[in-house]
């Protein structure tokens, strides 16, 4: 197991991939975009043309494919089969069809283990995900929860995607984002929730490199205790 395990949990549109990235560039650490797990066996469901709801088929697409994790250029990097994937899984539709992956309960327990086998080989590592404080690492050295408001997620969004020459109204982006809140939400296994033990921090007033400080400083707090103890 690594010697330290920082998550961080919350919505879509939270900032929660940027922040784990430099977070744990800041410590030295790896980190594991969750998110990009879920969408990766999404988009490999989507290319076999596999009834989404068929839960028993999403774990064959799993268990017959060869899923890669690695960082490239401070990145994840997802290749399915051998083939880079990391743009495509980030398209609309493995967006608004990845809900179906995270409700699949043999899905998660198999992605969850895939996370723990992968933070094991690391020695310190910033995971980000929506279960990754409660379920996949319940004895994390330090647990965070970002929030923001709705329409704060939204125009994050909207940069996001303007940057990438796709333009969305910010009202149907603040509507997606609230859908995929309920859902999250909603899930009997793996609910988007903080842990009891989380440290809950809005970022809609903060800039990026603030969220950053801040959680650096909890780091730094709660690591300087745990070594008095
Ligand atoms: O964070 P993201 O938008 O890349 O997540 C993609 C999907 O995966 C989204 O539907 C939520 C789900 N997910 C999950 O259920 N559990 C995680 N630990 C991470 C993501």
């Amino acid at each position: 197991m690594a010697d330290l395990i920082i998550t961080i949990d919350g919505p879509a549109a939270s900032g929660k991939s940027t922040v784990a990235r430099l977070l744990a560039k800041r410590l030295g650490a790896s980190f594991l975009d969750t998110g990009a797990m879920y969408r990766a066996v999404t988009l490999a469901a989507m290319q076999a043309g596999v009834d989404m709801s068929d839960e028993e088929k999403l774990l064959g697409v799993l268990d017959g494919k060869k899923f890669k994790f690695a960082i490239k250029e401070s990145k994840m990097a997802v290749y399915i089969d051998g083939v880079d994937a990391t743009g495509q899984i980030r398209g609309q539709q493995v967006t608004a069809s990845a809900r179906h992956i995270a409700s699949a309960a043999k899905v998660r327990a198999k992605l969850v283990e895939m996370q723990r086998q992968f933070a094991a080989g690391q020695e310190k590592i910033v995971t980000e995900g929506r279960d990754q404080g409660t379920v996949a690492f319940p004895n994390a050295d330090v647990k965070f929860f970002l929030t923001a408001s709705p329409i704060e997620r939204a125009r994050r969004r909207q940069s996001e995607l303007l940057a990438k020459g796709a333009g969305e109204s910010l009202e149907k982006i603040q509507r997606d984002i609230e859908e995929r809140d309920k859902s999250d939400q909603g899930r009997e296994i793996g609910p988007l929730k903080p842990a009891s033990d989380a440290i809950i921090v809005d970022t809609t007033d903060l800039s990026i490199e603030e969220v950053v400080e801040k959680l650096l400083d909890y780091t730094k707090e709660k690591c300087l205790k745990k070594s008095r103890k």
